[in-house]
């Protein structure tokens, strides 16, 4: 799972969790207040109803008491019904005519209405100090109940507005934070792989002073360091190389100087020169090499470019290794096409692409098979390709087959073994060309081997 979504994940059940919390302390708050504010409102009716009844009663007006209870019933709908009761226990007026001049009794609260669920409540009548009777009144429970799910109601829609507008805030806040925390690694991220390609100049720009930004300079100084090592490592390579580069010369010289008199030499002598001179050359070769790639590393390989035609340098490169091909019963196939435009580059750097890759061709090329050295022009590009069938290379050491020592650890071990510089020298002549070096395996028409493929300008830019 994602950084970020983690973090928006969290941050969301976070806030749902508090939302909720808040919203559920919030409205039973609210519910109790309502409910109170019910009750305190019917007792206000009752004081209100009381005043007109005590004010009809001090007149001795019966008509009146009626009429006031007829309006206190029309003017507060939650009223199911009023009964007046004097000391006696008679009914002397009922909102219910049907109750009228009765004697009150006490299974009669509540049930005045059937049907109904009634709250009851009884008050002493007061005049002055003097007792004269009671005052009852039934509230209706549905009307009520009404009331306050109405109010509910509103709260609970106003709690839930609420709710979704700072859920939605929080989640915009959320976002930007994974976002501000997201995008820095991000970058660090991009950084280390980066480096990891070795691109070891890749530094961060440092914003801030929090721990991101920490991790950031740090990051840049590992680099930094890691860029020096590896200048000075490119040092120590060159220099070794250039001083062993001299006594070799020197060996080869001589060992050539005294192969060109056999016959001052003994049988067993003969023959132990001849070995020194092979692994001389194989020892010079590697050096070679080292150089080469030490200087592509530091931008300093020489190129030497002049106008040349291919063809015959593709030959020349076919004709060398006719023979060692033969002793492997490999047949070379010639596919260069005719015609080919001139090339403006370095032709022996060329060269030397052309036979490593053919030299690899025919190292892993299985006896009695074919490899192909194929040239042609390809838009505005002069391609060069070389096609054998050998076990090839899985796609996942393509990519890396072009990097300095790199070599792929396959089963068969009997084929000899090489420094794994040949691809890496091969792909900076190619590009300092302005040319590109990849490899296609299997090949598009085979099921196994390997082609590899470059391709070189034909009007390079600048020229
Ligand atoms: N034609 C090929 N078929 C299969 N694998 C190949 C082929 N060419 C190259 N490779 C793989 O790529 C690796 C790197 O090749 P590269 O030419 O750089 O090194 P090398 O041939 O091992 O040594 P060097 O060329 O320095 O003597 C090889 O070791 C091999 O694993
Ligand atoms: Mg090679």
């Amino acid at each position: 799972m994602k950084l970020r979504f983690k973090i928006l994940l969290f941050a969301s059940s976070l806030l749902l969790a508090v939302i909720v919390l808040v919203s559920v302390f919030i409205y039973w708050g609210e519910r109790r207040f309502i409910i109170q504010n019910a009750y305190q409102e019917q007792e206000t009716i009752e004081q209100g109803v009381m005043q007109l009844v005590r004010e009809s009663m001090l007149l001795r007006d019966d008509l009146l008491l009626l009429k006031y209870i007829r309006f206190s019933l029309e003017r507060y709908p939650g009223i199911v019904y009023i009964a007046i009761i004097d000391k006696e226990k008679n009914i002397i007026a009922h909102s219910d005519p049907d109750y009228w001049k009765k004697k009150y009794e006490p299974k009669m609260s509540g049930l005045w209405k059937k049907g109904q669920q009634v709250r009851v409540v009884r008050q002493p009548i007061y005049l002055g100090n003097v007792l004269r009777g009671e005052q009852e009144i039934g509230f209706s429970l549905a009307y009520l109940g009404q009331q306050i799910n109405r109010q509910l109601m509103q709260i609970f829609r106003r709690i839930v507005l609420a709710a979704l507008i700072a859920f939605g805030l929080g989640l915009a806040g959320a976002f930007f934070l994974a976002n501000q925390i997201v995008r820095p690694i991000m970058k660090l991220a991009g950084a280390a792989e980066l480096i990891g390609q070795g691109k070891l100049d890749t530094r961060i720009s440092v914003v801030g002073k929090d721990e991101l930004a920490f991790l950031s300079k740090e990051f840049n100084r590992m680099a930094e360091q890691l860029n020096e090592l590896e200048k000075m490592k490119e040092d120590f390579v060159s220099s070794v190389t250039h001083e062993l580069r001299s006594p070799l010369g020197a060996i080869e010289t001589y060992l050539n100087l005294m192969l060109e008199r056999p016959e001052e030499l003994s049988e067993h002598g003969y023959e132990y020169l001849i070995r020194l001179k092979n692994n001389t050359a194989r020892l010079a070769n590697f050096i070679n090499d080292l150089l080469d790639v030490s200087r592509i590393e530091r931008g300093g390989l020489v190129i030497r470019r002049n106008y040349f035609a291919i063809t015959p340098m593709l030959e020349d490169v076919l004709r060398f290794f006719r023979v060692p091909a033969e002793k492997k019963g490999i047949q070379l196939i010639s596919q260069i096409a005719p015609d080919l435009p001139q090339i403006y580059g370095d032709v022996e750097r060329l060269r030397q692409v052309v036979v490593n890759l053919i030299s690899n061709a025919l190292k892993f090329s299985p006896e009695s098979s074919v490899i192909i050295l194929g040239a042609g022009t390809s838009g505005e590009n002069l391609l060069v390709w070389v096609k054998d069938s050998g076990p090839g290379v899985p796609p996942e050491h393509q990519g890396k087959i072009f990097d300095k020592f790199y070599q792929v650890v396959g089963p068969d071990t009997s084929i000899q073994k090489g420094t794994g510089l040949g691809l890496a020298i091969a792909r900076g002549i190619v590009e300092s060309h302005g040319g590109k070096i990849w490899i296609e395996s299997p090949p598009k028409d085979q099921t196994t081997g390997s082609c590899f493929y470059f391709s070189l300008p034909l009007n390079p830019a600048g020229i």
